[in-house]
């Protein structure tokens, strides 16, 4: 969604902003702007459409000493020149760039029309702009203190104003802001992102604070004006991480690297003398852990699926009663909060509004909630009550991909944790644990399917609707399958139970509309292998997902892909892999903008 940069220090600053947003790009966004501080005024430079669109229309010579960049994913106002950010006020010598959502700025408007103000866009983000010009006397930071207070909503801003060349004042309630912290030059962006090529040191802002930036410091208070000191940070991601190497698209590297992003998640995780998991970040005692009755795991999107996943083997293997939660839904529907529940927010960003807020109703509601989450100090990482870190690495492809196999290796050592303190063997927990040390490896052998798996892309381009099928813990491997294809290649499909089928959507059997069925070899495969045949009795195309030797199913399906076999519980991590490259590779053959799909954002931070 929309992303914030800012840089103010002895560089000139356009060309690091422009940097700073092209980093921004992957999480979805329709135009960008920048607002250089120059020696004769404000340059505001802003336009629709890709950076690449708004670089073609900025001087080549970096110029400027400090300013804040924009990548807008519009929500007030149609997507055009003037609803890209930065905003500036009537004089034009205060500028704006705001992430999130003001409620009340139709009332806002009505007063500052009445003044005389005069507006130039049709965006929420613009009264920021005009307020502070209102109420600023000489102090900017003073200014955007008054300034906030009358907002209703959630923002991140950034301001800066002509008269103090060297100053950016940010504030934050409910929309990221980081500050990242150099010599003789400051950042501040909505995401470490932007300016890991500069800095590693950060600091997080919390909601209710504001924060004053020159090139020497920054001093951080609240609404309030007490003074708060904060700790700097350093982000362990790697800078490399943000690049697409060899690979034509982030997405396919993302793929790629899930067999050392896996890995990364299990490091220290996998006690082998006991046969158990160990999840330091959960803050509670084993007692505290015995007492847990039900587990309900709250998320959006693709950590949903692995939520559903996980939910399928809390249930078998550590026999707690388990579920999964869309964050949305959850929220509005007043939940009850049971006693000795303990209650899992899975986000790879940290940021996702729906998400955020559930987990906020269930702390207001005195529930446990512990977080699984990708980037580290997000503001769900840090408003649990404490939690596991995944792991993966930047995730930069608008689709999920690699944080979905590593939350579900968060969630898998959980349940072995679990079930090692209840009813599971010894032996069975070894077990468990050296299959999970040997997912590299099968991830591996799923991967090297992917030049079939292209041609089969080539195959059923033509196809506009796609039904996904699978059962048991696979059922939401099929659901992600379907969300990975749709998010990406615009083509509809749907993922079902495959029991499910004769319940209804079998009806939209028909030769182009064809069906992609999961068949591992477990206790429902012959189960599945007659809901096969019931697609192709009504003439309906059938790939499978089956496992390497499944002579039966290669003589049923029309195309088959197949994995190697693994245990039961296994198999969402090698059957997913095909699925994810049927996805990017009909993207491909679409000609679609894979890492950055139309309308989508990689971090959605609005309700
Ligand atoms: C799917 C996708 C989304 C996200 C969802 C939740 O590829 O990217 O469905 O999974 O928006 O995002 P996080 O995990 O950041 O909370």
């Amino acid at each position: 969604m929309c992303g914030i940069v800012g840089y103010c220090g002895n560089k000139p600053a356009s060309g690091i902003l422009l940097e700073g947003l092209r980093r921004l790009e992957y999480r979805g966004y329709d135009s960008a702007g920048i607002c250089v501080g120059t020696d004769t005024g404000l340059k505001v430079i802003k336009k629709t459409g890709k950076i690449r669109d708004l670089k073609a229309i900025v001087p080549e010579e970096s110029f400027g000493h400090n300013g804040i960049g924009h990548t807008r994913w519009a929500t007030h106002g149609g997507v055009t020149d003037e609803n890209a950010h930065p905003h500036t006020d009537c004089s034009g010598k205060i500028s704006v760039v705001h992430n999130g959502i003001i409620e009340n700025y139709n009332q806002l408007k009505d007063k500052l029309l009445a003044k005389g103000h005069v507006f130039k866009s049709e965006t929420d983000t613009e009264v920021i702009a005009h307020l502070v010009e209102d109420i600023y006397t000489g102090n900017l930071t003073q200014a955007v203190r008054e300034t906030v207070k009358h907002l209703k909503g959630t923002y991140g801003i950034v301001v800066m104003h002509y008269d103090n060349p060297n100053l950016l004042v940010g504030a934050r309630n409910g929309s990221p802001l980081i500050l990242g912290v150099s010599d003789n030059e400051m950042f501040v962006a909505s995401d470490v992102n932007a300016m890991i090529s500069y800095t590693k040191q950060v600091v997080y802002l919390e909601d209710g604070e504001i924060i004053s930036i020159t090139p020497d410091g920054f001093e951080i208070s609240d609404f309030h004006e007490k003074n708060i000191s904060r700790p700097i940070n350093e982000v362990d991601w790697e800078f490399e991480s943000f690049e697409k190497g060899n690979f034509e698209h982030f997405m396919l590297k993302e793929i790629f690297e899930q067999k050392e992003s896996v890995m990364r998640g299990m490091a220290g995780r996998l006690n082998i003398n006991l046969a158990t998991g160990h999840l330091g970040g959960l803050n509670m005692t084993n007692s505290e852990l015995l007492n847990i009755e039900r587990v309900i795991i709250v998320a959006a999107g693709t950590s949903f699926h692995a939520g559903l996943v996980a939910s399928y083997l809390l249930e078998s293997l550590a026999r707690i009663p388990a579920s999964a939660e869309l964050a949305s839904e959850l929220r509005y529907r007043n939940p009850i909060i049971q006693k000795n529940a303990l209650y899992f927010v899975v986000s790879q960003s940290g940021e996702t509004a729906d998400t955020l807020f559930a987990l906020r109703e269930l702390k207001r509601k005195g529930a446990k909630v512990l977080g699984i989450c990708n980037v580290v100090g997000s503001t769900i990482a840090r408003e649990t009550d404490g939690g596991v870190y995944i792991h993966s690495g930047p995730e930069i492809a608008v689709a999920s991909t690699k944080a979905f196999t590593s939350q579900l290796v968060a969630l898998y050592i959980f349940t072995l944790l679990m079930a090692r303190m209840k009813d599971m063997s010894f032996e069975a927990g070894s077990e468990f644990a050296k299959q999970m040390f040997s997912l590299p490896d099968i991830m591996d052998k799923a991967l090297s399917k992917a030049d079939e798996i292209k041609k089969l892309a080539k195959k059923y381009n033509f196809a506009r609707s796609f039904l996904f099928l699978g059962r048991g813990i696979n059922y939401p491997v099929a659901m992600e399958g379907a969300l990975k294809l749709k998010e990406i290649s615009y083509i509809h499909a749907e993922g079902f139970s495959a029991a499910e089928i004769k319940h209804g959507p079998i009806a939209l059997i028909n030769e182009v509309t064809p069906s992609l069925f999961l068949v591992p070899d477990d206790r429902l495969r012959e189960k599945v292998i007659s809901n096969m045949k019931e697609v192709k009795a009504r003439k309906g195309k059938v790939i499978a997902i089956a496992v390497e030797g499944d002579k039966e199913v290669a003589q049923i399906a029309d195309d088959i892909i197949t994995v190697p076999h693994v245990s039961e519980f296994i198999y969402p991590f090698v059957m997913i892999i095909p699925l994810q490259l049927f996805a990017y590779y009909m993207a491909i053959e679409l000609g679609r903008d894979v890492d950055q799909p139309r309308n989508l954002a990689k971090s959605v931070t609005v309700e």
